[in-house]
C-alpha cells in the first residue's frame, strides 16, 4: 500500500486536516462516475503562480459541469500553500471538486447534492535546467478522449492509458493525435519550432487551454519570435526542427524525439524561453 504522508495539510469539505486522515465516501460521484473537475497550481517562494488564471479556468470547468460549490476556491488554495510552507519553497496544489456524494447510484444527480472539495500540496520534483536538456521522447498515440478536453475534468483514464502505452514502448510520454492532427501530450501542451517561428495547435475544445501555454505564447511575442496557432498535422512532424512541451508542473521542457524522428535541442532558444519564464516567478 502507498504511504500517504501525515505532515501534509489537506482541505476536505470545510476543514484542514492531515492528508492521511482524509477519507471519501464510495458513493462520491467522482469515484462512481468521474463526475468532477480539478485544477493544479504551483507556488514559487510562497507566491502562488498565476492563480487568477487557474481560478478562471476552474470557474469555467465548474460552470460547464453545473457544479456550484459555495466556498471561495482562491481562499482554499492560498490557505493550503500557507499551511504547507514547511514542505518547501516550490509547491504544487491539487484542488479536486466532485459533484458530491449521492445515493442511490444513478446517472442523473439529485438536486441537493453538495460538492466534495479536496485539496492538498506537495513539493514537485522538477528537473533542473541542465537535466531538461536531455529532452523528452514522445510516442504518437490515438487521442481517444471526449470532445471537451478544454474542461479540466478528473476523468483522465485516456490520458493515463496514453502515457502508459508510451512508457511501455520506451518513450517518456504520449503525443495525442486526433484524425491526423496533433493535440497535446498526456498532461501538457506542445509547441514546435521552425526557424524563428513557434507553432502550437489552436486552442479549441480538443486541447486544454493551458495557463503555461498562454505564458509561453506571451514570452514568444516578447522575444520577437513569431507565433502561429493553427492545425498541425502528423505529416508535418518531420518538417519542424524542435519542440517543447509546457505545463504548470513541468514548466517548459524540450522534446528531442517524436516516434523515430529526432529533434535538435535548440539550446539558445530553450535558454531564452527558460530565462524569460523564470523571470515571471
Ligand atoms: N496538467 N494539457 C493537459 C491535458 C494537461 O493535463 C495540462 C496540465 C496541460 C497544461 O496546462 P497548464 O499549463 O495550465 O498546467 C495541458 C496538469 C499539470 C496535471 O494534470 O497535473
Amino acid at each position: 500500500m502507498t504511504n500517504i504522508p501525515s505532515n501534509v495539510q489537506a482541505y476536505y469539505n470545510g476543514a484542514f486536516l492531515p492528508l492521511d486522515q482524509v477519507s471519501i465516501s464510495p458513493f462520491d460521484r467522482g469515484f462512481l462516475f468521474g463526475d468532477g473537475v480539478y485544477e493544479v497550481i504551483v507556488s514559487y517562494d510562497s507566491k502562488p503562480f498565476y492563480l487568477d488564471q487557474h481560478m478562471e479556468r476552474l470557474e469555467r470547468s465548474l460552470k460547464f459541469c453545473r457544479i456550484a460549490p459555495q466556498q471561495d476556491m482562491t481562499e482554499i488554495v492560498e490557505a493550503l500553500f500557507e499551511k504547507n510552507r514547511h514542505l518547501g519553497n516550490h509547491l504544487a496544489c491539487y484542488l479536486q471538486i466532485s459533484r458530491g456524494v449521492d445515493y442511490p447510484r444513478q446517472h442523473q444527480h439529485s438536486s441537493n447534492v453538495e460538492p466534495t472539495i479536496f485539496g492538498y500540496c506537495f513539493a514537485p520534483v522538477i528537473k533542473s535546467f541542465e537535466d531538461k536538456k536531455t529532452g523528452l521522447s514522445l510516442k504518437t498515440v490515438a487521442d481517444i478522449r471526449w470532445l471537451h478536453c478544454d474542461i479540466k475534468a478528473i476523468t483522465l483514464l485516456p490520458n493515463g492509458l496514453a502515457k502508459q502505452q508510451a512508457i511501455d514502448l520506451g518513450y517518456d510520454d504520449a503525443l495525442q493525435i486526433r484524425e491526423g492532427e496533433v493535440k497535446e501530450t498526456s498532461s501538457g501542451n506542445i509547441f514546435f519550432v521552425k526557424q524563428n517561428t513557434l507553432y502550437t495547435p489552436e486552442s479549441d475544445n480538443e486541447i486544454l487551454h493551458g495557463v503555461t501555454r498562454k505564458l509561453l505564447s506571451e514570452i514568444a511575442k516578447a522575444e520577437a519570435l513569431e507565433l502561429v496557432e493553427r492545425k498541425i498535422f502528423t505529416e508535418e512532424l518531420t518538417e519542424f526542427t524542435g519542440a517543447f512541451l509546457c505545463s504548470t508542473i513541468s514548466e517548459i521542457t524540450p522534446i528531442t524525439q517524436i516516434d523515430e524522428y529526432v529533434y535538435s535541442l535548440n539550446e539558445d532558444l530553450y535558454t531564452r524561453l527558460h530565462l524569460a519564464f523564470n523571470a515571471l516567478k
